[in-house]
């Protein structure tokens, strides 16, 4: 990575307004109930307070308020979470610009202060120049962290870089140090897992990594769209009728490139999703029955291609593995996955880290990404406008 890091720049004094990506799943008493983005963070923001800075200014979205206030929607969880974690107090403001948000920071006894969710002002989403100046003018020196939203081209995401000299934080690093390596540079034979209900999610996925790629596996929803475009019966699985052409073709581009594209070769299926005591495995699925999970002869073909890699990227899982009765094919890939021996194995973000935190086997992988769509859009071979826009190294220090 070109960019500077926040190991670069002199932050004793400064005041350092950091953006870190808090959307984290909450429970109807809005209590967090999955921590892991919190935790990723810990170490910038950690190794920031070392530095004795004036002030950690944290700045995040959650949710999707659109420019509006919700309730529902404020970053007090958060803010509770970070205390515990960081171990000292954090001040949680009810607003994240203005001149009441600039005397409470001024003011304060609390080293570390949380702005209050951003997407409650219009300007983040639109990426408004006043309002990523504004946010600017609360700091001397502008850190990001955000992994999970380095994809957007918001006012704290890129905005604000106009304003104050850039930093990567460690986490941005590590995700970026994982990821581009493997979409760059992966030691050979590279294999991707790739599973999730739609092909149209994943159509600029699989046409980049065609390129990279020795094999490509393909379980969950997405399977059914390619099956049914080679011919095969799908019953009532989920299907792409409108993608079937699209599907054809990525298969014969794959063959093309002489990349192996391994699909399912039998199914654990039902007839009715709220009766799972019904599910039955086939190797053709019959009409009214729709696929849940990959199959036993499939598990087994899949780990054989698996026991050839040296680098796996996962994304998406091969069943509806929130279902503990439709699971067993996302987890035995997990599990199988998480036994490699000198594999480096990465997990998307999403539904596959979920999977696998869900499995308890997230100390077991090379490295979790804590970005959905920010992991797919590496993958996918974009460029990130969040990372995009920080300073570059060859550029001197302005602050
Ligand atoms: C995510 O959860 O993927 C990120 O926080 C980005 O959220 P968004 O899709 O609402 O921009």
């Amino acid at each position: 990575m070109n960019k500077l890091t926040v190991q670069d720049v002199d932050l004793k004094g400064k005041k350092v307004i950091m953006r870190a990506d808090f959307n984290v799943p909450l429970d109807n008493q809005r209590n967090t109930t999955d921590t892991r983005r919190i935790q990723a963070v810990l170490p910038t923001m950690q190794y920031i307070l070392k530095q004795k800075p004036a002030k950690l200014i944290l700045m995040s979205h959650l949710g999707r308020p659109k420019g509006e206030v919700i309730e529902d929607d404020r970053l007090t969880p958060v803010a509770k979470e970070l205390k515990k974690l960081l171990g000292e107090d954090v001040l949680k403001l009810n607003d994240c610009i203005g001149d009441e948000v600039k005397a409470a920071i001024k003011n304060s006894s609390e080293r570390v202060i949380l702005l209050e969710n951003l997407r409650f002002h219009k300007g983040e989403t639109k990426n408004d120049p006043e309002f990523s100046k504004q946010l600017a003018s609360l700091a001397d020196i502008y850190v990001n962290d955000a992994f999970g939203t380095a994809h957007r081209a918001h006012a704290s995401t890129e905005g604000i870089t106009h304003y104050l000299t850039s930093v990567a934080g460690f986490l941005l690093k590590k995700e970026l140090d994982f990821l581009g390596k493997a979409i760059h540079n992966p030691e050979k034979p590279f294999v991707v897992v790739l599973g999730g209900a739609k092909v149209s999610d994943k159509i600029l996925l699989i046409e980049n990594l065609i390129k990279k790629a020795d094999a490509i596996i393909i379980g969950g929803g997405m399977a059914y769209t390619f099956l049914k475009s080679q011919g095969e019966n799908v019953g009532n699985s989920i299907c792409e009728n409108d993608k079937l052409e699209l599907a054809k073709d990525l298969l014969e581009k794959a063959k093309k490139s002489r990349v192996d594209i391994a699909l399912p070769t039998d199914h654990v299926i039902v007839k009715n999703f709220e009766k799972p005591e019904e599910k039955r495995t086939v190797d053709k699925i019959p009409n009214g029955w729709l696929a849940v999970d990959i199959g036993p002869k499939t598990c087994a073909a899949f780990k054989e291609i698996l026991s050839k890699a040296k680098t796996v990227v996962w994304n998406g899982p091969m069943g509806v593995f929130e279902n503990d009765a439709f699971a067993k094919g996302t987890r035995e890939i997990a599990e199988y996955l998480a036994g490699l021996k000198n594999v480096t194995t990465i997990i998307g973000g999403g539904d596959s880290a979920a999977a696998v935190t869900k499995f308890g086997l997230d100390s077991k992988m090379t490295h979790i990404s804590t970005g959905g769509g920010a992991s797919l859009e590496l993958l996918e071979g974009k460029e990130l406008p969040g990372i995009v826009a920080l300073t570059d190294q060859e550029k001197v220090c302005r602050k």
